[in-house]
Order: C-alpha cells, then sequence, then structure tokens
C-alpha cells in the first residue's frame, strides 16, 4: 500500500511540531479560554483536563495509527482497516473531510479577526491608530477581506505541500510562542483585578459543575486536539514508520494541553483586569457579554495596560497567533486536498484551488448571515460532528479492525509494546470505555 513517492516528515521533532501545530491554535487561545469564563472557570479546566487524559489520547492514537497505517488519504486509510466494509469507510472518510472544511469555514473568519488585530497594533505603533479603527470594528467588508486575505495564506503554504510548507512554519515559531505565552501571564499576574481572575481559574466551584458543560468540555478537547475530522489520520499518513505512535501522541497531547491551560492563566486573569480598567466584560446578570469577540477586547485592553511597549508586543503576540492558527487550518485543508489530489488525481495546484474556493464561498456565506449562522456551525462540527466521528472511529479501530495488524503498526515504532502497560489497557479501553463514556457523556 505505501507509496515511495509519498512525502513525509523529514523528523520525528518536526512531526511533533506540525501535528501540535495543527492542534494548537484558536481552540486554546481563543475557544478554551471563553469556555472555561463562561463555565465556572476551574470546574471547566477539571473537567476538559480529564476529558483530553481520558479520551482525546487514546483517539489520537488511534487516529494516527489509521494514517499511518493506510499511507493514504484518510478515505482510502479507512478502507484499508476494513476492506469489506468500502461503502461505510468511505461515508466516514467523506464525512470528516465535510467537516474539516466547514471547520475551517469559520476558523477563517475568526483568524481574520487575528489578522486585523495584528494591522491595528502596527498602525498603532507607526502613529496611525485612526487609520487602524476599521480592522477591528466589527463590519461584514471588514470580515469578509480579513478572511480572504488568511484564506489565501493557508492555500499558499498547503500548495508547497507537506514536508516544506507545515513542517518549516511549525518547527521555527511554535516555540517562541510558547516563550511570549509565559511572558505575557507574567506581566498580567501584576496587575491590579488579576487575581479575583485566577481564583475563577483555578478554585473549583462545583455548583457549577452541570450535564452540559462536560458535553463543551469533551468538544472543545476534540476540537483543540484536531480529533474526529481526518486531520490526524492524514498527518499519521505523513508519519515515518519508525516513530514511537503513543509517545508521539502523548507530546502533542502534553503541548496543546500546556498551551490551553497556559493561555487560560493569562486570559481569564486578563478579563478581570480589563474590568478593573473599565471595560465592559460582563452583563448585570454576570454572564459574559458577546463571548465570541471576548479575546479580542481583553488582549487589546492588556496591550494598552503596558503603555509605549503594548503595541510593540501587541504586533509580535498577533504575529505568532496568526501563525498559530495557520498551522491549525492548513491541517484543516489538507485534508480535502489530500483526498481530492488521490482520490481524483488531480494536481495539488488545482485542488487547492477548488477547495480553497468553495471554502471561501461557504465562508462568505457565514459572514454575510453572521447572527444566523457562524454560532450554528460552530454547535454542529465541533459539539456534534466531531465527537460523532471520533466515536465511529473508535468504534472501527476498537470493534473491526484487525488486532494484529493494530499490533503489527504499532510495534514498527515500539518494538517491545506489547510487553508495555500500553498494550495492556489501550485496546479495551478503544474498544469499550472511550464509547461508553463518549454516549454517556451525549446522553446525560
Ligand atoms: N486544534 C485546532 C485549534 O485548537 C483547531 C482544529 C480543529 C484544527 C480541527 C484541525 C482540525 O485551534
Amino acid at each position: 500500500m505505501a507509496s515511495s513517492s509519498r512525502s513525509q516528515f523529514t523528523s520525528r521533532f518536526g512531526f511533533i511540531m506540525a501535528a501540535a501545530g495543527s492542534a494548537v491554535g484558536l481552540g486554546n487561545v481563543w475557544g478554551f479560554p471563553t469556555q472555561a469564563a463562561s463555565n465556572g472557570g476551574a470546574v471547566f479546566l477539571i473537567v476538559y483536563l480529564l476529558m483530553v487524559f481520558l479520551l482525546a489520547f487514546p483517539m489520537l492514537v488511534a487516529e494516527l495509527t489509521i494514517g499511518r497505517y493506510g499511507q493514504a488519504n484518510s478515505i482510502r486509510s479507512f478502507r484499508a482497516a476494513w476492506p469489506k466494509g468500502k461503502v461505510p469507510m468511505m461515508a466516514l472518510g467523506i464525512v470528516g473531510m465535510i467537516v474539516a472544511s466547514l471547520i475551517l469555514s469559520f476558523y477563517g473568519i475568526v483568524a481574520g479577526w487575528l489578522m486585523g488585530s495584528f494591522a491595528e497594533s502596527g498602525l498603532t505603533l507607526i502613529g496611525m491608530k485612526q487609520q487602524g479603527l476599521w480592522l477591528t470594528t466589527y463590519s461584514v467588508p471588514r470580515n469578509l477581506v480579513l478572511m480572504i486575505a488568511f484564506m489565501l495564506l493557508t492555500m499558499y503554504v498547503v500548495r508547497n505541500g507537506v514536508a516544506q510548507g507545515i513542517e518549516k512554519w511549525s518547527t521555527r515559531l511554535m516555540p517562541v510562542l510558547f516563550v511570549l505565552f509565559i511572558v505575557l501571564t507574567l506581566y498580567i499576574f501584576t496587575q491590579d483585578g488579576a487575581l479575583e481572575g485566577l481564583k475563577m481559574y483555578l478554585v473549583p466551584d462545583f455548583s457549577q459543575l452541570t450535564p452540559g458543560l462536560a458535553v463543551s468540555a469533551m468538544g472543545q478537547a476534540f476540537f483543540s486536539l484536531s480529533l474526529g475530522v481526518c486531520v490526524m489520520t492524514t498527518y499519521g499518513s505523513y508519519l515515518p514508520k519508525n516513530t514511537n505512535i503513543p509517545k508521539t501522541a502523548a507530546q502533542v497531547a502534553l503541548i496543546d494541553t500546556g498551551v490551553a491551560f497556559i493561555a487560560g492563566l493569562m486570559i481569564l486573569p486578563a478579563m478581570f483586569v480589563a474590568k478593573h480598567n473599565g471595560v465592559e466584560i460582563f452583563s448585570d446578570s454576570g454572564a459574559l457579554l458577546n463571548s465570541d469577540t471576548l479575546v479580542f477586547t481583553v488582549l487589546p485592553a492588556m496591550f494598552d495596560s503596558m503603555g509605549m511597549i503594548g503595541a510593540f508586543v501587541g504586533v509580535i503576540f498577533f504575529l505568532l497567533m496568526i501563525i498559530a492558527a495557520m498551522t491549525s487550518s492548513i491541517s484543516m485543508l489538507e485534508v480535502p486536498v489530500s483526498c481530492v489530489t488521490e482520490e481524483l488525481k488531480l494536481s495539488r495546484t488545482k485542488a487547492v484551488l477548488v477547495i480553497g474556493g468553495i471554502i471561501i464561498a461557504i465562508s462568505a456565506t457565514i459572514v454575510c448571515n453572521f447572527q444566523l449562522l457562524f454560532g450554528a456551525v460552530i454547535q454542529l462540527t465541533t459539539v456534534y460532528s466531531q465527537p460523532i466521528i471520533a466515536l465511529l472511529i473508535t468504534l472501527t479501530v476498537g470493534w473491526i479492525w484487525n488486532r494484529h495488524q493494530i499490533l503489527a503498526e504499532l510495534k514498527q515504532g515500539y518494538p517491545e509494546l506489547e510487553n508495555s502497560w500500553f498494550w495492556k489497557i489501550w485496546p479495551w479501553y478503544v474498544r469499550i470505555i472511550c464509547p461508553i463514556l463518549m454516549l454517556m457523556v451525549f446522553f446525560t
């Protein structure tokens, strides 16, 4: 099945950075802190960590393994895991590809806002704050222009292919982002009001624990680790055979969760600092105002509070965030592009143009019907589709895929696998516990 001409990541570090690059993105810095702030802070954090550890990590191993076994786009990889079930497996791959495209269509809008904030900080830096206002003020033309700009950049990188495009961006910039986060977190702690946010984030109030919270935390965990949309199956197919998948998956999960945790540590206190400085964050009833754009209010308020250096820090921060969003968006676009190039034998450039064009059209429709569609598409894809597809993937790995093949596949990068605790637990876990846990979360 393996075709030697298929490109691969050139090193394990490169792959970890690319997979972590897919995982780390708006989900960590926009999704997670917003959800934590609207769902009781620390309680959300605890449930989220449980979801990552109990569900997302084992699922990540499953997706990467299918992809590496199949050595092909997700449609073909699923089919390889169950050759007799051609139709259901193809359907799963196709649905995954559609969901990945839909996620990209709202992701591009939010990432466009980041580009707006970036450009505005740049203009502020050179004393042209007034001219930059359009970029950060909500309007349909502004949302359209920024979304298209972001999508074109994403298309450009994906056109250049795996090793050159994705790996190069991820390896260089991810570490820088991490360091900047830590510095900003330390800064925000020195500000008045930060303590209140820190308390909300770290001291649990269990009266806030609701069944709805578990569903949100599960969706957020799958979103953040790029699961249930065939991204990790696709990336797995570019993974060299001698890589230890469980270990690599653990590292990716750890990096992603670490970044989400630190983002929360920065943004929840920053919210209360902004509130302390007179920015409206909560309504009278205590609910969050405009949760979609919360981060885009709180962060500039934080940079403003830094005085002269703030605009400069803002430029760097937003630039790094754009890149983090881009290493995620390229992974989403890679799913349909790899399917179309391999299944329909289209050239990479053509595939990128056609699929990118379709996604831009969908995204533009959302922009023009924002109230109606934006929240609905997010809900449909992240709360329902991702966990359901992930469930179908666990069922495939747990019940259908031949266990000897799984063992043989994993052993290539982990020769002592059979004697490890991982192999004693994981196959049963994916077979029984994961589906039950997911169904429980859904139906309680
Ligand atoms: N994990 C990415 C983030 O946190 C988003 C994403 C979802 C990427 C699904 C790929 C697939 O921003």
